[in-house]
């Protein structure tokens, strides 16, 4: 890895533009959002479409999730055929359509599960396996401490933690105390995750823990140059031109992943996300959320920040081609685009 710096998985959030980004502003790792072994093993289009990587995106996680050591096994193939450098395993989901079935956190409480599904996938693929965990399914739980060893142990190579409960979902603090004590404990890298959202918060977790890295989530959503400012390489706060040059590509970017049809929807909540902060005023982003097609977006944009062409021209001479789709993929999901 480059940097100490990893781009947090994200459901709904980590698409191919969210990581090409990332990648670009100085993450080391950046990681697929979780996908399902299940969805996989049945050959769902929409499952097998998360498995589009491009040249500039490693290194590159693909995270997956399930119950089923055989089946977590396939998967584990199919990402690495599709070009994943780490398999890594969720057992950190706390939404209830993925623990019900076994998966995610629940696994937390099921080391002899836990450790087979480690083993599984070690056995099945040659790159390195990761496994990301919650501290343990209840408020105070220790289980993480207990069962990290045991996965070092079945096959993992690194470990992340994202010091909550399953039960706290994403409130209260990343305890990350607990980060230390399992730094401790393995010798292999731990990856600290959880509410670091600025270089002094890195500074300090990698200090206090002794992690190899940190991952950054939420503070990254529409602002990926909190990933440079970690990295201590800030210039300071974007100017419009550059937060609209960089929404506007990662706009494009997205419906030439996912077609036009579901883009306009999914990319809603991500103008929020980038016009906030105090960046444009309030009125303009329920505006932006009211259009009906990404081009009335991309115009709007371009009217209110009209240096943001200039800017937007050279990101995209920038930017490496990317007809490298290593899966042959049905076209439909993505629009034929
Ligand atoms: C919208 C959203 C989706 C997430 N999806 C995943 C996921 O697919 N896999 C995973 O391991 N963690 C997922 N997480 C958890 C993050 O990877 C991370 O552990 C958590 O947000 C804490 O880091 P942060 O404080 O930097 O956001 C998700 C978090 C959010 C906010």
């Amino acid at each position: 890895m480059p940097t100490r710096l990893v781009l947090a998985p994200m459901a709904g959030v980590s698409v191919q533009a969210f990581r090409r980004q990332g990648r670009r502003f100085g993450a080391g790792l950046v990681c697929s959002e979780m996908v399902s072994c299940a969805g996989l093993h049945h050959g769902n289009e929409r499952t097998l479409g998360y498995l589009r990587i491009a040249a500039d995106e490693h290194p590159l996680a693909v995270q997956i999730f399930g119950s089923e050591p055989p089946l977590m096994a396939e998967a584990a193939r199919m990402v690495v055929d599709a070009g994943a450098d780490i398999v890594d395993i969720n057992f950190g989901c706390p939404v209830r359509k993925v623990t019900k079935t076994g998966a995610g956190a629940t696994l937390l409480d099921d080391p002899e599960r836990a450790c087979r599904i480690v083993g599984a996938v070690a056995d099945a693929v040659d790159v390195p396996v990761s496994v990301k965990m919650r501290r343990g399914l209840e408020d105070g739980s220790r289980a993480c401490l207990e069962i990290g060893p045991k996965l070092v142990e079945a096959g993992a190579a690194t470990l992340t933690l994202h010091p909550r409960s399953a039960r706290q979902m994403y409130t209260g603090t990343a305890d990350h105390a607990l980060t230390a004590e399992l730094v401790e404990l393995v010798d292999v890298p731990v990856i600290a995750c959880g509410d670091v959202t600025s270089r002094a918060r890195a500074q300090s977790v990698l200090a206090t823990t002794g992690a190899a890295a940190v991952m950054v989530g939420r503070g990254a959503q529409g602002n990926p140059w909190v990933l440079r400012e970690i990295l201590g390489e800030d210039d300071g706060e974007p100017t419009r031109e550059e937060v609209a040059a960089e929404l506007i590509l990662f706009i494009r970017e997205t419906v030439r992943e996912m077609g036009e049809r579901r883009a306009s929807g999914f990319l809603k909540k991500f103008y929020g996300w980038y016009l906030g902060r105090g960046r444009f005023p309030r009125p303009f982003k329920q505006e932006l959320v009211q259009l009906e097609t990404t081009d009335d977006v991309i115009e709007r944009l371009f009217a209110a920040a009209p240096g943001a062409a200039g800017v937007l021209e050279q990101l995209e001479a920038e930017q490496p081609e990317t007809d490298d789709v290593l899966l042959e993929l049905p076209i439909s999901i993505y629009g034929g685009g």
